[in-house]
C-alpha cells in the first residue's frame, strides 16, 4: 500500500461560483486513496500586519499549522489585475512570517490558474512562482497549468469538459508523484 499523503489546498478565489474552485475540485477528485486534501480557508483571514508577528491570531496559527502539516500545497487561482488576488497573497505573507519562521520554507508547491480571458491568468501564477522563490519553496515546475478560455472547459452543470479532463491528467498524475516524492 502507497504511503499516505497530505495536501493542503488554497483557492485563490473567494466568490461561491468561482471557476477556480471547481477545477480545484475536480483535481481533488481524481486523487488517489492515499492523498487526503484539506482546503486551507483564507477567507476569514485579517489582512497581514507586522506589528501582528509579536500577537497571537487564532486565523494565522491555523493557516500556518495546516500549511506545516502537509506534504504539499496546491494553489489554484485566478488574476485580479495582472497579479495575484489580494487574498492569496494575503495567506502567503502571512504564512511567511514572522521572520525566520516561515512555513514555505522547502515546501512543496504546485500551481494551477484558470481565467476566462485568452492569458489563462498567467501573471498571476508567474508572480505566485515569483514569490514562492523568494521563499524558498519548492516549486513543482511542470507542467506548467494557465488555463485560459476557462469557462469553456466547464460544462453547463460546472464540470470540467471531457477535453480539460485529459489535459488536466499529465498535471495530476505529477502532483501526486511530486507530494509523494517519487518524481525524481
Ligand atoms: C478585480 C478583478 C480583476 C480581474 N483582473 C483580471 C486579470 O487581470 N486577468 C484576467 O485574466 N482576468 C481578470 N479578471 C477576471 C477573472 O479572471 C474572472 O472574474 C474569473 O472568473 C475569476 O476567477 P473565479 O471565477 O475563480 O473567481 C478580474 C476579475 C476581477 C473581479
Amino acid at each position: 500500500m502507497s504511503a499516505s499523503i497530505k495536501i493542503a489546498l488554497i483557492i485563490g478565489s473567494l466568490r461561491k461560483a468561482s471557476i477556480n474552485r471547481k477545477f480545484a475540485q475536480y483535481i481533488v477528485s481524481q486523487m488517489p486513496e492515499n492523498v487526503t486534501v484539506e482546503e486551507v480557508c483564507i477567507a476569514d483571514l485579517p489582512l497581514y500586519n507586522q506589528d501582528y508577528d509579536d500577537t497571537t491570531i487564532d486565523s494565522y496559527e491555523r493557516v500556518r499549522q495546516q500549511l506545516t502539516a502537509v506534504d504539499a500545497v496546491l494553489i489554484v487561482t485566478p488574476e485580479h489585475n495582472r497579479t495575484m488576488p489580494a487574498a492569496l497573497k494575503n495567506v502567503i505573507d502571512i504564512a511567511s512570517r514572522p521572520y525566520k519562521e516561515s512555513v514555505w520554507r522547502h515546501k512543496k508547491v504546485a500551481l494551477v490558474t484558470a481565467s476566462p480571458s485568452n492569458y489563462g491568468g498567467i501573471n498571476s501564477g508567474l508572480d505566485v512562482r515569483k514569490s514562492m522563490q523568494m521563499l524558498s519553496a519548492h516549486m513543482m515546475v511542470s507542467p506548467e497549468v494557465y488555463l485560459s478560455q476557462a469557462t469553456d472547459s466547464l460544462n453547463e452543470d460546472g464540470s470540467v469538459t471531457e477535453r480539460t479532463q485529459k489535459y488536466l491528467q499529465t498535471f495530476i498524475d505529477e502532483l501526486v508523484a511530486f507530494a509523494a516524492g517519487t518524481d525524481a
